[in-house]
């Protein structure tokens, strides 16, 4: 035997880098806790897995949030790739290396990957002059004020000396790549991107220059590489591509799987294999894409405001609530909602009535019954054809989940082996052991042996085949089951029969408490306490009913300043001194910004109320503001206004208003928008 047959298979799987911008929420948790349960799986099976997972760290979008947040962005991308690193430990995430791009390892192996590309000559110095999405961090085709047609958020307009990326060269090469690979999946994502590929490739525009967070063009300092080559690299970089120790590299890459949501198909199947051409590089054997995560119907993001965090529900469920609940809901590849009253039936039927009850009944009565150890099954006489349905279903179990799985059918996989736990459950049911417990004579005890026995093999088929998606719980219920360390257990091995007879159980517990309906309520609570608590009641009625409120100038300490003045942030600057002047340090506090209505309605039963969706370049904002009496809700479309971007929330009749847009108070006239006489980009800072 060579060494090589010698050596595990290896397998290579990553997830998505997540922006920073904005943190962690169960749908970034979607994507790290499939791939999480994939790699236990291969580890499973045997195979020299490496997952890896990390954060993306660099460009316009996230150094505008670390400016929101007034932090430097090395300092605001430290704290926040924490966060999600913190949060991936918590839920038991088994990766193996955790990338930054703001790390030296990977801008070394991003400056490789540049000039291997250059060298090759594919990179070329142009001039760009087009629109570009910040949200999207992507060069959009459209005219100067149209907005995204991604997203729909408004573009920039960008006029820079660029480094160019010859993509069109790769039109034909990555046809080919899609005709005979598996490489996309599903097949409607794979369609997608064969029909953007023939509808023709414009080369790329690669660096910026108008702003400098990001990883310095080789040899033009001036320039930043684009985000997005430099956030694809990581699969790469995290491997030591581009150091002096390129073992990982060697080894792992060409990755088996990246995984990632169906919103970024194209940057990993057109971008990403024709960087890798252009350098000569292996290519990814799979790209997966899952649908997004709903909530309330829409998807679960920061900018919509819909997010539900993870660490509510690992509060009052734990992990494996959430992963199972995940896994089992959503048909992978689709769309899936969430809400917390599924999350909690879910976990009620499938979890703590379903396997944890099995668990603990079964065990329990082996407790009971033969003091704790696996009864010997072996009279012929006792045997009937209940016991070889049950082996011959776990039988089948094993490999249709093992088909399943693979395929990243994983809802349908769970259903599989949860209709193994309803056959043992229906199997007890009908031949009642606890019944045959009170009769003494020796077939009734060895047909309750016989029962016991084949409930407790097909619990530890199940638990063994549930590990990688519940780890927690299965890891308890196997040293139930007296069995050790389940992370040991050799998938590829598994098969019906091998639970040694006279096992001694462990201490028996149960793994899933019932939740009631007061998990959810509690749920609910936490995610309402990290929105703004209510603010005073009479505060809000007036803010509710006012006209643009007082001008800065009459700040907290009253005193107006005159007719019309623009700032009304009174309620954030603080108190000014007793010349009624305050410091440059004090304004600096107020952080205004230029934002574009997107969306303007009346509030139902108040009068000077609009409701508006502003876009902030970074994020999507509703505000609320007494203006109905000045201006009609449609005339305020696609107008560019100036908000108060760090006012705490308040609610007025229900709605959470998120900032304050300015307006000139007239003396007893109507209130008018401030604005700009020429063009200003969104998001842009007032100082
Ligand atoms: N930074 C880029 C990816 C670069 S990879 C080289 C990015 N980051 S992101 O923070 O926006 O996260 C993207 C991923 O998070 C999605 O592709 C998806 O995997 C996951 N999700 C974020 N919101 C989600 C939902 N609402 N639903 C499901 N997954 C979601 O794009």
């Amino acid at each position: 035997m060579t060494n090589d047959k010698l050596m595990a298979k290896t397998f290579y799987i990553t997830t998505p880098i997540y922006y920073v911008n904005a943190r962690p929420h169960i749908g970034h948790t979607y994507t790290t806790l499939a791939c999480d349960a994939i790699a236990r799986r291969q580890r499973m099976m045997g195979e020299d897995t490496y997952f890896l997972t990390g954060t993306d760290e660099h460009g316009q979008k996230i150094q505008r949030a670390a400016e929101a947040a007034g932090k430097t962005p090395q300092k605001f991308t430290d704290e926040v790739s924490a966060e999600f690193r913190v949060l991936w430990d918590r839920m038991g995430i088994t990766y193996n290396d955790y990338i930054r791009t703001t790390s030296d390892r990977h801008k070394i192996g991003v400056q490789e990957l540049w000039r291997r590309i250059r060298d090759n000559g594919y990179i070329y110095k142009g001039s760009y002059t087009g629109q570009y999405c910040v949200f999207d961090e992507m060069y959009v085709e459209v005219g100067p004020g149209e907005p995204c047609p991604e997203c729909g958020r408004p573009t920039e307009t960008v006029k820079e000396e660029n480094y160019f990326f010859k993509l069109s060269a790769f039109a034909e090469p990555l046809l080919e790549l899609y005709s005979h690979a598996d490489l996309i999946r599903p097949e409607t994502r794979r369609n997608e991107v064969i029909a953007f590929v023939r509808s023709g490739l414009r080369d790329l525009s690669i660096s910026r220059s108008t702003f400098s967070w990001g990883i310095p063009v080789p040899d033009d300092p001036k320039h930043v590489i684009y985000v997005w080559l430099d956030a694809l690299a990581n699969y790469i970089t995290a491997l030591g591509y581009g150091s002096a120790d390129s073992s990982k590299f060697e080894k792992y890459w060409p990755s088996d799987v990246h995984m990632i949501g169906k919103e970024i198909v194209r940057f990993h199947c057109v971008y990403w294999p024709a960087f890798l051409m252009a350098a000569r590089l292996p290519l990814p054997k799979a790209i997966i894409a899952h649908g997004w995560l709903l909530f309330e119907e829409s998807k679960m993001s920061k900018s919509r405001g819909n997010i539900v965090r993870t660490e509510t529900i690992l509060d009052v469920l734990g992990a494996d609530a959430l992963r199972y609940f995940l896994l089992r809901e959503v048909v992978f590849g689709h769309d899936g909602s969430f809400s917390f009253d599924a999350l909690v039936q879910r976990y009620n039927s499938d979890l703590a009535n379903g396997l944890g009850n099995l668990a603990s009944r079964t065990l329990a009565m082996i407790t009971r019954y033969f003091k704790g150890e696996v009864p010997y099954p072996s009279q012929k006489a006792a045997h009937t054809g209940a016991e070889d349905l049950v082996a011959a279903l776990a039988k089948h179990t094993i490999s249709e989940f093992h088909e399943l799985f693979q395929q990243y059918q994983f809802s349908r996989a769970l259903e599989m082996a949860w209709a193994l736990v309803a056959a043992i459950d229906k199997y007890i049911v009908e031949n009642e052991p606890w019944a045959l417990a009170e009769k003494q004579d020796e077939h009734s005890r060895a047909r309750l042996a016989t029962v016991l026995y084949t409930s407790a093999e097909a619990l530890r088929i199940v638990t063994a085949l549930a590990h990688p998606v519940i780890p927690e719980a299965t890891a308890k219920i196997w040293t139930q089951l007296g069995l050790g360390d389940i992370a040991k257990v050799s998938l590829a091995d598994l098969r019906w029969g091998q639970l040694p007879l006279g096992t001694k159980l462990g201490k028996v517990e149960p793994v899933f408490p019932r939740a009631d309906k007061s998990a959810i309520e509690r749920m609910q609570k936490m995610e309402e306490q990290q929105r703004p608590a209510e603010p005073d009641t009479t505060e809000v009625a007036q803010r509710a009913t006012e006209a643009p409120p007082a001008a800065a100038g009459a700040g907290p300490n009253g005193a107006s300043q005159g007719s019309a003045p623009l700032n009304k942030a009174a309620g954030v600057v603080p108190v000014a001194g007793a010349d009624g002047k305050i410091t440059i340090d004090d304004f600096a506090k107020v952080e205004l910004r230029v934002a574009q209505v997107k969306v303007a309605e009346r509030v139902k039963g108040a009068d000077k109320l609009l409701r508006l969706e502003v876009d902030l370049g970074t994020e999507t904002r509703q505000i609320l503001a007494g203006i109905a009496e000045a201006y009609a809700p449609e005339t305020l479309i696609g107008r560019k206004i100036v908000i108060v971007a760090n006012l705490a929330p308040r609610k007025m009749r229900g709605l959470e208003s998120n900032g304050m847009l300015l307006a000139a108070s007239l003396e007893g006239g109507k209130p008018v928008l401030a604005g700009f006489l020429e063009d200003v980009p969104v998001g842009a800072r007032l100082k």
